[in-house]
């Protein structure tokens, strides 16, 4: 089924912290010419705007989140995330973003927010589909995708790989806070009550504990057609 408001084909990817699903996505779209929505970076620039704005992580008030992202723009240039156009693909993949990301994106108004521009981003440049990448792709943003994926990995794994990532980086990590970081991201984005990360029914799962990045392209792509 392509999708209806003018982006061809969608293909939804979900999965965990570390599960490998950015790498896969991002060449996935690459090999087929179709746009890559890296929804992550949404929630991680939305935190920045919120953690920037001083709204603290146990602010129960949505009023004021809603009033810190109103009039807030979140837009993805070349290949960049600018927030209020200023250009922040780097500062949004610091470990404390991603902690802020996962805690602010449990609540309302920032995934209200977010639905919209999720939606509307992509497919505008004649390309013949979106692969779309983060927690509630096939089960609340695109139901209606082309081909949904699960993309999986087991605990110790996706720790080792969130590590690797982030030395490269050079943050200040250990593998002990790498695992302790995917363990409370795991907890907090499959038991918050608003669009937990899940497998949608029908969605295709894949282990990658023993793939390799191109043997999992390769296991998406026979299921595609
Ligand atoms: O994929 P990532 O690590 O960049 O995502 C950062 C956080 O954003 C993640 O812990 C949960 C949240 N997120 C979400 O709730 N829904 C999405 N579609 C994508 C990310």
């Amino acid at each position: 089924m392509t999708n209806t408001n003018g982006k061809g084909k969608v293909i939804a990817i979900d999965g965990p912290a570390g599960s490998g699903k950015s790498t896969v996505a991002r060449a996935l779209a690459q090999r087929m010419g179709f746009d890559y929505l890296d929804t992550g970076a949404l929630y991680r620039a939305a935190a920045l705007k919120l953690v920037s704005a001083g709204v603290s992580e146990d602010s129960g008030d949505d009023a004021v989140l809603c009033s810190v992202l109103r009039g807030t723009t979140i837009e993805f240039k070349q290949g960049m995330v600018y927030l209020d156009n200023k250009d922040v693909s780097e500062e949004i993949r610091t470990p404390e973003v991603g902690h802020f990301s996962s805690v602010f994106s449990a609540r309302k108004p920032v995934r209200d927010f977010l639905l919209d521009i999720q939606r509307n981003v992509g497919g505008t440049n004649g390309s013949g589909g979106i692969v779309a990448e983060g927690r509630d792709m096939a089960t609340v943003v695109f139901p209606e995708a082309w081909r949904k994926f699960y993309i999986t990995a087991d605990e110790q794994t996706r720790a080792q790989r969130r590590y690797a990532q982030l030395r490269k980086k050079n943050a200040d990590v250990t593998l002990s806070t790498a695992q302790s970081d995917v363990a409370s991201r795991d907890d907090r984005d499959t038991k918050r009550s608003i669009a937990p990360l899940a497998k949608a029914p029908g969605a295709i799962e894949i282990d990658t504990t023993n793939l390799s990045i191109e043997e999992t392209l390769e296991r998406i792509m026979r299921e595609l057609y």
